[in-house]
């Protein structure tokens, strides 16, 4: 047996792990959100919550904007174009100042901690682009990914290259002379040099076939169940909510729908507008 934490038995498109009986309701701060938002059962390891803010001096992006995720557990933004979907996780990372609202992960309040500090509280984010140092090797890339690690680091590396072992054949080619699918495991495999606890991707499968999207879901899941939470952005919004415990739409910077990945994939209104019907 493999001792990688990532390898198990879960398939594709695994709707176990989307399971309508863990949906519940957290009362948020009276006078913050007019709507309770459902999360699990348990309180969310990580939430953005009534997230209100914009880039520098502009206008708010987000208005009372509130995104979480539970520990193992896989959450999907979606929604249109513009929608501040990006804008949120930029938020959550610690990229935006927020007029209101707060970040909380694991019970601590990190609002005011910068992008640096959030990733030793256990935050690892890849953003939609410029992820990946295309001029450096892919050991190099997943070495950068480990910079704030003082101890060994080479059975990381090592988990990595069993969750991706197309990365272990290339690891000494530049990681721009690689495929899109390539690169974006490049990505996640820098950002789980960190050992995090939280897991951000903004697009993943962005440019890349539906097989090899299909492929990438896959070790997303397979992260998910080692226990680290991912909180993603997705386009390929039926697919990503398929694998979803719990999906976001979002509309103008505000949260429109916020339920089970599989209740939003059967609610008309959410198929009519967001799904392609
Ligand atoms: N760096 C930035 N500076 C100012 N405005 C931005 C910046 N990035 C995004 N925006 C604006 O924020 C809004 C939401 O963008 P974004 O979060 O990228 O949407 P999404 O990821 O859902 O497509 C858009 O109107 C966009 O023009
Ligand atoms: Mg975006």
């Amino acid at each position: 047996m493999s001792d990688n934490p990532y390898k198990d038995d879960r398939g594709n498109k695994d709707l176990s792990v989307t399971d309508p009986s863990k949906a519940s309701t957290i009362e948020v701060d009276p006078g913050q959100s007019a709507e309770p938002v459902p999360v699990g059962e348990d309180k969310p390891f990580l939430i953005g919550e009534n997230m209100t803010g914009g880039y520098g001096k502009g206008a708010d992006i987000l208005h009372d904007c509130t995104v979480s995720v539970n520990k193992g557990e896989i959450a999907v933004i979606v929604g249109p174009n513009g929608a501040g979907k990006s804008t949120a996780m930029k938020a959550i990372f610690g990229m935006l100042n927020l007029r209101k609202g707060r970040v909380v992960i694991d019970g601590k309040d990190i609002t005011r901690l910068s992008p640096q500090d959030r990733v030793a509280e256990g935050m690892a984010f890849v953003p939609q682009t410029h992820n990946i140092f295309t001029s450096m090797t892919v050991e190099e890339n997943l070495e950068m990914g480990a910079f704030l690690r003082r101890d060994d680091i080479s059975a990381t590396m090592e988990q990595v290259f069993e969750l991706f072992p197309i990365l272990r054949d290339k690891r000494k080619q530049a990681a721009g002379e690689l495929s899109g699918g390539q690169r974006q495991q490049v990505a996640v495999g820098r950002a789980l040099m960190t050992q995090p606890k939280v897991l951000m991707l903004d697009e993943p499968t962005a440019g890349v076939s539906p097989i090899v999207m299909d492929e990438l879901f896959d070790r997303i899941i397979e992260v998910a169940r080692t226990g680290i939470s991912i909180l993603m952005v997705e386009q390929n919004a039926r697919q990503a909510l398929a694998i979803a415990d719990k999906g976001y739409v979002l509309v103008q910077g505000r949260n429109r729908y916020t339920d089970t990945g599989k209740a939003l994939l059967a609610d008309p209104e959410v198929r009519k507008s967001f799904l392609g019907g």
